[in-house]
């Protein structure tokens, strides 16, 4: 039997990401958002959702661009913390310890420790209600050659993204593979299972 919860934002998982900004003073800043995925293949689009009280907002709205990055779940601590504390009080990078890198693409830095990192340009801006969503155009990924598999994508094993749950408000790690996408489905296509 299912119970309902009624109608909040518990889906589940989340990611874990760090927005990269410059205010309109250059100050580089960081900040957690777990509103936010990939919206669109071509152009390939991003999309992050803040509230207009973040730091980051007006950031963006500034800029016209922002980064995605993706840290290591051994992070876990300085992604926690670019998301309790504002770029307005203080300087987060210096805070963590990470090194804020500029791009050379858009108008934002990006975090150099960790292992992936999407360079956005600000396409759409769409109020949806408490949050506004910000859609970013993909102009470049950069990842670490060390977390590339060997068609040189981006590992999940090695990326070690964090993965969220907005509920319990948890961390989790990566687990184990479990099946090849657009194929394990054959199994039931063909009546294997
Ligand atoms: C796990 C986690 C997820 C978060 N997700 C979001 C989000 O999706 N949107 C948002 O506006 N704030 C989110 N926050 C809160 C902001 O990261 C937080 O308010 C931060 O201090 C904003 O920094 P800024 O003022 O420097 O932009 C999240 C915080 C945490 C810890």
């Amino acid at each position: 039997m299912k119970v309902s919860l009624g109608a909040k934002p518990l889906a589940l998982p989340t990611p874990a990401w760090l927005v990269g900004t410059y205010d309109a003073d250059g100050r580089p800043n960081i900040a957690t958002v777990a509103w936010c995925g990939v919206c669109c293949t071509e152009p390939p689009s991003i999309a992050v959702s803040l509230r207009k009280a973040r730091h980051s907002h007006g950031a963006i709205v500034a800029r016209k661009a922002f980064t995605v990055n993706v840290p290591s779940d051994r992070f876990v601590r300085e992604t926690d913390y670019a998301g309790i504390v504002s770029g307005r009080a203080g300087d987060k990078f210096a805070a963590t310890g990470l090194t804020s890198v500029p791009s050379d693409l858009v108008d934002a830095p990006f975090v150099d420790e960790f292992p992936l990192v999407i360079e956005c340009r600000l396409a759409q801006i769409i109020e949806v209600g408490t949050h506004i969503q910000f859609i970013g155009e993909i102009v470049n990924v950069r990842a670490d050659e060390a977390v590339l598999d060997a068609n040189g994508l981006p590992d999940m094993l090695k990326v070690r993204p964090i993965v969220y749950d907005p509920g319990a408000k948890v961390y989790y790690g990566v687990g184990d593979a479990i099946g090849k996408a657009f194929s394990i489905g054959n199994e039931v296509k063909n009546g294997q299972e």
